[in-house]
């Protein structure tokens, strides 16, 4: 089960992303926003974050403007590696190497065809365990 959530800069790409998710017959919850009203990341940010780092939700994803303000809100939250991906490669990379649990995108930085893509690499990429990694992001966190 994924967690969602974008600002009013992200609401358009969240609204494809959802779309998204439900035609691969992937559950979402959508943590808003819920229109392109000025809004301020963190109030979604850090939902998503909390409910992926309790367990609730297997991985998260939030949109804003340039994925960077909902990625440093979501990485206060503890257990939470947030990773603002713009390309193919990052996608894949943080999800063998950091073992990301949310996706953070741009969407006034990516295309909306770029962020399907990084999307579903992201969600169908495993960690790969290896013990160097698992060793980093140990030492991540105390
Ligand atoms: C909103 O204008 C913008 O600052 C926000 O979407 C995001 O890019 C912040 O990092």
């Amino acid at each position: 089960m994924i967690a969602i959530a974008c600002d009013h800069g992200g609401y358009q790409y969240k609204q494809m992303l959802m779309q998204h998710l439900k035609d691969r017959g992937i559950e979402y919850k959508d943590f808003g926003a819920w229109s392109e009203k000025s809004c301020d990341y963190p109030d979604y940010a850090r939902p998503v974050a909390e409910a992926v780092a309790a367990g609730t939700y297997e991985k998260g994803i939030l949109i804003c403007g340039t994925g960077i303000g909902m990625s440093i809100a979501a990485n206060k939250v503890h257990g939470i590696r947030a990773a603002v991906c713009g390309d193919a490669f990052s996608a894949k990379a943080t999800r063998e190497h950091n073992d990301a649990n949310i996706l953070c995108m741009g969407a006034r930085v990516i295309s909306e065809a770029k962020a399907l893509e990084i999307t579903d690499i992201f969600l169908d990429t495993p960690f790969s365990g290896d013990a160097r990694h698992i060793r980093r992001i140990s030492k991540i966190e105390p």
